[in-house]
């Protein structure tokens, strides 16, 4: 289901440096796999696949079918990070480019996402478009208390509130099964609840309700994806040099300690992918990057970046190391015609696929980017769609619990996302941060 190809390293790292990393690697697996590492309170999100109960797919799916039935064409998914992040890649992914501008009926609502910012113009942007459709809300917070999204949501709450008779009906939470504010306000309106596990954080949590339920309710197979990641959980359990997860662990953490490649870029030849970017970001990001350590990720959506990223990539400072996400097959098809008049001059890729074009212009870059100095790391999907990406998901999880252990860090904590919380609070004159507001003026 998932082909890795480290081949584009190989003028880069001898046998010597490979076996040592895969050495480190298989140490890291069995860590992660006997979960007696750093952060083995979280580490639910390995079964998730094999676990996940009928009920809750059927749940999730009532959802949708609760709200077709309601007549509702604009779903608003209100989260931050991990709460936000999965859900958006894979309906990003799963969608067609330009699904919301086509006219005629729609087999599903679209899904559009607050909470992750603090523009003043985009939720008042956003009640512009609530106020044209048929919304509901889907509120997600595993703490229940994160700023950005309790800001969206009390925003869309008062929305729901004063333009539809039964709100709770419009509205459904995902949180902790009994603490922080979102639990006790949903509790209070009579809101449907989906619970966050305890034991999975919010970048492991794409395939918990948090990602399922908005992916199922804009139209997408949650139980395709699911089985998906439930074949690569098999998959990955087996330990093995050849074992793709430890594969990629290991040879990223030899590009970083050996090399000095410090920065690893994923790079996507499909505009869907643009999200798996971001979610890989944050999953790698946060995971990794403590304790003065870390591979900060990065990412590109070629060959859009190859004319503005490119040339730091070809020729700038020498400290990165490149992820494709290959593509075999498109899921659509397009051939360039011939032109008699061949103004453009582009006949010599008549009858030729636009994909052609494409996978000519990777193999290019790859090529482009060994002889510069950027070594490349290949993660192969035959096509998009729900199961594929279900395994891809977990792919990635099980390789980042691999890498950060391999690393010697917490793959599970994030302690430095709350310095900026802190003054952020102290700054508003939050209740509780009045020593803190008193010094942060001092410095200001
Ligand atoms: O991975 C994480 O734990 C974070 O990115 C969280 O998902 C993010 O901060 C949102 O937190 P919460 O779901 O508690 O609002």
């Amino acid at each position: 289901m998932i082909k890795i190809d480290v081949k584009g390293c190989s003028t880069f790292v001898t046998p010597e440096q490979s076996k040592k990393y895969t050495d480190k690697a298989l140490e890291a697996f069995d860590v992660l796999v006997s979960g007696e590492g750093a952060g083995n309170d979280f580490l639910g999100w390995k079964h998730l696949p094999s676990e996940t109960p009928e009920s809750l797919l059927a749940d999730c799916e009532s959802v949708r079918d609760g709200w077709k039935a309601l007549g509702v064409d604009l779903v608003i998914v209100i989260g931050i990070g991990g709460s936000y992040l999965g859900a958006r890649c894979a309906i990003e992914a799963l969608s067609g480019n330009f699904d919301k501008l086509l006219k005629g009926p729609k087999a599903a609502p679209d899904v559009v996402f607050a909470g992750n910012n603090l523009s003043e113009e985009y939720l008042a942007e956003l009640m512009d478009l609530a106020a044209q459709r048929n919304t509901a809300c889907i509120v997600i917070s595993k703490s229940g208390t994160t700023t950005e999204p309790a800001v969206a949501f009390r925003i869309v709450k008062e929305f729901i509130e004063k333009n539809y008779p039964n709100p709770a009906e419009r509205i459904v939470a995902i949180t902790d099964k009994s603490r922080g504010a979102l639990k006790t306000l949903a509790t209070q309106e009579g809101y449907r609840t989906f619970v966050v596990p305890d034991d999975v954080g919010g970048r492991f949590s794409v395939l918990t309700p948090v990602g399922l339920l908005p992916i199922v309710v804009a139209g997408f197979d949650i139980r395709a994806m699911i089985d998906g990641a439930k074949e690569m959980e098999q998959k990955l359990a087996v330990k093995s040099a050849d074992n793709a997860a430890v594969q990629y662990a290991a040879i990223r953490n030899l590009l970083y300690t050996e090399l000095g490649k410090k920065v690893e870029i994923m790079v996507t030849y499909n505009p869907k992918f643009q999200y798996l970017g971001e979610w890989w970001k944050q999953l790698y990001g946060e995971s990794e990057g403590k304790d003065g350590k870390g591979i900060f990720p990065a990412s590109v959506n070629n060959t859009a970046d190859l004319h503005s990223m490119g040339q730091f990539i070809q020729e700038g400072d020498r400290v990165m190391f490149e992820t494709v996400v290959n593509i075999e097959k498109a899921n659509r098809s397009v051939v360039i015609g011939r032109d008699e008049q061949n103004l453009d001059q582009l006949n010599f890729l008549a009858g030729k696929h636009v994909e052609h074009c494409g996978s000519m212009a990777q193999l290019g870059t790859k090529l482009a980017h060994i002889d510069g100095g950027v070594p490349q790391i290949e993660v192969s999907i035959d096509h998009i769609d729900s199961r594929i990406l279900g395994g891809l998901f977990y792919f990635f999880e099980f390789a980042c619990g691999i890498s950060a252990y391999t690393l010697g860090v917490n793959p599970f904590n994030q302690p430095g996302v709350e310095a900026y919380k802190k003054n952020m609070f102290a700054l508003l004159e939050k209740p509780g941060y009045e020593e803190q507001t008193k010094e942060i003026r001092k410095r200001l």
